[in-house]
């Protein structure tokens, strides 16, 4: 049930140097990253405030992998066909933060974007239930929102496997994909642990933009994330 499967890995820009994000991301995708994971906070859902549409608008040019966009807003309705305009593919919500989760999730992908819930340390798996056939992508968060750099959340491990479970059956079951990203404190320490409980899609924000080598450093640690993985 646990053997590796197709992993990604999800720099996340919060980490980035601001100043320069067109070439940090085309940094972290010469470096072999999958994803870009693109966090947005509102001063509302969560105590930060950080990027919206126009910057996912200014480095989609610059990279041709997916921007994964994971909102930290409330409310999300208002705000997804802005990104999805801004050239988003997958944008993920914390459903506490919707009035109405399944219209969320159907704007989504009626957008052409891969849709996604994302539930906090002490959220219940039970939001899954009634739509597990309109996810493309399960988020955990490993650390509460809000900020980069934090320590891992242990208990995720297990809400890990309680997930890759679920999502196994409903494939088995004959589902669509859906995949198990993890996010917050990801680190190459623990990331072999972390992929062995279910994870397939690893978001890493100051494992791979705070390492002190950020000239050339982003392919050597992307390289270790993976080889500890596997
Ligand atoms: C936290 C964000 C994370 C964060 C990850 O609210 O959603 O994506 O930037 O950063 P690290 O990997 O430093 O914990
Ligand atoms: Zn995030």
């Amino acid at each position: 049930m646990t053997t590796p499967r197709q992993l990604r890995i999800a720099p996340s820009i919060l980490s980035a140097d601001f100043a320069k994000l067109g070439e940090e991301v085309r940094a972290i995708e010469a470096a072999g990253c999958d994803l870009v994971h693109f966090d947005v906070m509102d001063n509302h859902y969560v105590p930060n405030l950080t990027i919206g549409p126009l910057v996912c608008e200014a480095i989609r040019p610059h990279v041709s992998i997916p921007i994964d966009v994971h909102l930290m807003v409330e409310p999300v309705d208002s705000i997804i066909p802005l990104f999805a305009k801004a050239g988003a593919n997958i944008i993920t919500f914390h459903p506490e933060a919707s009035k109405h989760v399944d219209r969320s999730l159907s704007m989504i992908r009626e957008l052409g974007c891969k849709a996604g819930l994302v539930l906090n340390p002490a959220t219940p798996v039970d939001w899954l239930d009634h739509v597990m056939d309109k996810v493309d992508m399960i988020l955990l968060m490993s650390v509460n929102p809000g900020f980069g750099g934090q320590k891992f959340i242990p208990s995720t491990l297990a809400k890990l496997k309680q997930v890759r479970a679920r999502i196994d059956a409903h494939m088995a079951a004959g589902g669509q994909e859906i995949w198990l990203e993890v996010d917050g404190g990801v680190k190459a320490d623990n990331i072999g642990e972390i992929v062995r409980a279910g994870a397939d899609t690893c978001v890493a924000g100051s494992a791979v933009f705070g390492a002190p080598d950020v000239g050339g450093g982003y392919k050597g640690i992307m390289q270790t994330l993976r080889k500890n993985a596997a």
